[in-house]
């Protein structure tokens, strides 16, 4: 369905975005598009899933729908409301005109015009660019009941509103599911997509992100920037630094004009790298010193 001819010309596309994709990440979005089938992403919050849906979007010229999940989602804030307060304006305006002519205002009141399309619908309606690319954002934060219903609306991507009739895909949209993994999705959700579990980037991978990312900073500051948050994630920590963290630390070290690493800039700036007081708190005296003289080792060519 689509005009990308191989894993490679995938890969091209998202780093035409920003985006650095490995080869398995690569073929999972080649073959999602290929075959139709959703992607589901698993991983460690800050490793870049949500990013990958808006780099394909964006590379595909296609428009994003994200239905961001929550506690308490339920189908009809994920698929249509009624416009509530527009319905009873509606009736209180005809009421007060004296016309009110029930059958004809109930039909209208349950019309298109008072129809409210949330993100699952939006996903099913033509779009002269393409079907459009269809982000459930953090499904781990729902319960199972929304997953069961999932399940059935990206199997068949059609939906029944009682009063007007089913709306059915034209094109079903590109689907990514994305989970932080707080919780187990279910299996049968699961085998309905292909899975990919993303990981925190390599050294060469992540300083390669960081020029995309953060391009004015020098290449000896990305290096130890980044062989510093390799080696962090190696402790035990309660909440291990993302990439999202490695991207603001260096910007943040540029906006100081650090043009290397100490322990006292360290000890500085780690709020933008460990967001939890007992991860910053095992930083404290040497043991920052400790890691960036590790850090720096690693990066002397062996
Ligand atoms: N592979 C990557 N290529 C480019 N930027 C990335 C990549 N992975 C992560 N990022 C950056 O990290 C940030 C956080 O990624 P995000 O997709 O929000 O993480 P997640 O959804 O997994 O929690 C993004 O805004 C992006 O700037
Ligand atoms: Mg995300």
């Amino acid at each position: 369905m689509q005009d990308l001819e191989s894993i490679d010309a995938v890969q091209e596309m998202l780093g035409g975005q920003g985006y650095v994709c490995g080869r398995a990440l690569a073929t999972v979005v080649f073959l999602s598009l290929r075959l139709g089938r959703p992607i589901f992403l698993e991983g460690e919050a800050g490793v870049g899933k949500t990013e990958i849906a808006k780099a394909i979007a964006a590379g595909l010229g296609r428009r994003l729908i994200r239905l961001q999940c929550y506690e308490g989602l339920d189908a009809s804030s994920a698929v249509y409301e009624w416009n509530f307060a527009a319905q009873m304006v509606a009736i209180r305006t005809a009421e007060a005109g004296g016309n009110a002519d029930r059958e004809v205002l109930q039909q209208e009141l349950f019309g298109p015009d008072y129809l409210v399309e949330r993100p699952l619908l939006q996903a099913m309606r033509p779009d002269p660019a393409g079907a459009p690319v269809l982000l459930i954002d953090e499904l781990d934060r729902t319960d199972e009941p929304f997953e069961a219903f999932l399940l059935e609306a990206l199997s068949d991507f059609q939906v029944t509103i009682p009063e007007i009739g089913t709306i059915v895909a034209p094109e079903p949209p590109i689907v990514i599911v994305t989970s932080n993994r707080t919780r187990e999705v279910h299996d049968a959700l699961k085998r309905r997509c292909l899975y990919h579990w993303v990981d925190y980037p390599d050294f060469t991978r992540e300083l390669e992100i960081l020029a995309k990312r953060a391009p004015e900073a020098s290449e000896t500051l990305s290096r130890e920037v980044v062989a510093f948050v390799q080696r962090l994630r190696t402790e035990d920590l309660f909440k291990k630094p993302g990439v999202a963290e490695t991207i603001d630390w260096a910007k943040c070290l540029l906006a100081l004009d650090v043009l290397e690493l100490s322990p006292q800039v360290i000890a500085d700036t780690l709020g933008a790298v460990l967001k939890y007081q007992d991860d910053i708190a095992k930083l404290q005296g040497s043991e920052a010193k400790r890691l960036l003289d590790e850090a720096r080792a690693a990066l002397e060519p062996a």
